[in-house]
């Protein structure tokens, strides 16, 4: 596997760094180069459902409806953060977007803090709300950037990118690892809970949480709760690896030292078993993602104790591959998948789901 991660990545230009250059190289390299953790997996594969030969129910009548935060979506699913502010990104937002609307997910965009540096690429991100009107729309933060707003006195900036979009939330992205391995990473994250707080306090929106692939832990999620965050989404290990995008980012001779960081992180079913009975106590939202790749892995998310479930890096790949209808037919196998589940276990509703025992595969 190193020395597969080890070959040289063609039509990329890696020295450039400014925010624009980054986010387009992040796709470049999610869609076109392995960056799946190389050992670790979600751990998902260790819980398996009792089947029901009996389950009693017609296929058709399954309802995958769901609440969040006030909101109704058709299926427990959000497509997670991704893009926004270069020129192709108002094209991808734009599809997902889409996608989102018709299928009732819940949507989050990629990091606005380009948008706060300059106007030029803002449509890529405003593009999402003009396509979907009645999803549930998240903007989305850095921590580097939500401590440095909070040392400024200057949290309520944010509002900007809020209203960017007409955000119904604002997730805020914990990424130290992601920042330790890219070349011009912020290194500084004292102050984020405080920041965090801050954001709570004066953005008067519900706050969600969000790893991108390292896991939250069940100290951080006691702390973030403690705060006042309202969603945490674990985005946990066992999908993309951003530590192994941002080691992709540097020299070919840089990466085979960086390389054992690739696999560092909680695997996302240790982190809903973790955080769920603290989520439950609290009446918080929780999330699983990372390395979410079928709707069976998110039936078994839901009955480990999440409420929804997020996808980033296939559904994007999807699209960047085969375009709309690749994106689509990726969502329906996703839909099939999960109701599949829900049949084969009697589960009527995604309340049923969420109570269905999960057998440790032995
Ligand atoms: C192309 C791409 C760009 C991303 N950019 C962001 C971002 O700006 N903000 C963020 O919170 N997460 C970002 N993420 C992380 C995802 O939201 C997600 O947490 C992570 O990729 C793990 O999910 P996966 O295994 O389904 O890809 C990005 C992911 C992808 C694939």
């Amino acid at each position: 596997m190193l020395n597969e991660s080890l070959q040289p990545i063609k039509e990329i230009n890696l020295k450039s760094t400014s925010t624009t250059g980054r986010k387009e190289q992040h796709v470049d390299l999610v869609v076109g180069e392995q960056v799946n953790f190389h050992a670790v997996t979600n751990g998902l594969e260790c819980y398996r459902f009792e089947h029901n030969a009996l389950p009693e129910i017609d296929l058709d009548e399954i309802e995958t409806k769901t609440e969040f935060l006030g909101k109704h979506l058709a299926a427990p699913l959000v497509i997670s953060s991704m893009t926004g502010g270069y020129a192709d990104a108002e094209r991808i937002n734009r599809a997902l977007a889409e996608a989102a609307e018709a299928y009732g997910f819940a949507i989050g965009i990629g990091s606005a803090r380009q948008a706060m540096e300059d106007a030029t690429f803002r449509k890529s991100y405003s593009v999402m709300r003009s396509v979907a009107p009645k999803t549930f729309i998240f903007s989305n933060i850095g921590a580097v950037e939500i401590a440095r707003l909070a040392k400024v006195g200057e949290i309520t900036k944010l509002r900007s990118i809020i209203e960017l979009v007409h955000a119904d939330a604002l997730a805020i992205h914990l990424n130290p690892l992601q920042e330790l391995m890219q070349p011009e990473g912020g290194k500084d994250f004292r102050g984020v809970l405080v920041g965090i707080e801050k954001a709570v306090k004066e953005l008067g929106l519900p706050i969600i949480v969000k790893e991108v692939g390292a896991g939250i832990s069940r100290g951080v999620a006691k702390q973030l709760i403690e705060v006042g965050v309202r969603v945490i989404d674990v985005a946990g290990a066992g999908g993309t690896s951003w530590a192994g995008v941002e080691i992709l980012r540097h020299a070919e001779d840089d990466r085979t030292w960086l390389d054992p960081f690739w696999d560092w992180g909680i695997p996302t079913a240790d982190c809903i078993k973790e955080i769920a009975p603290l989520t439950r106590v609290h009446g918080c939202s929780l999330i699983a993602s990372g390395g979410i790749t079928n709707g069976l892995e998110v039936a078994k998310s839901l009955a480990l104790g999440a409420d929804l479930a997020g996808i980033a890096r296939p559904i994007i790949t999807a699209f960047m591959e085969k375009g709309e209808t690749g994106l689509r037919t990726f969502i329906d196998h996703i839909l099939f998948q999960l109701r599949g589940a829900m049949f084969l276990t009697g589960s009527r509703d995604v309340k049923a789901l969420k109570a269905q025992p999960l057998i440790v595969a032995g």
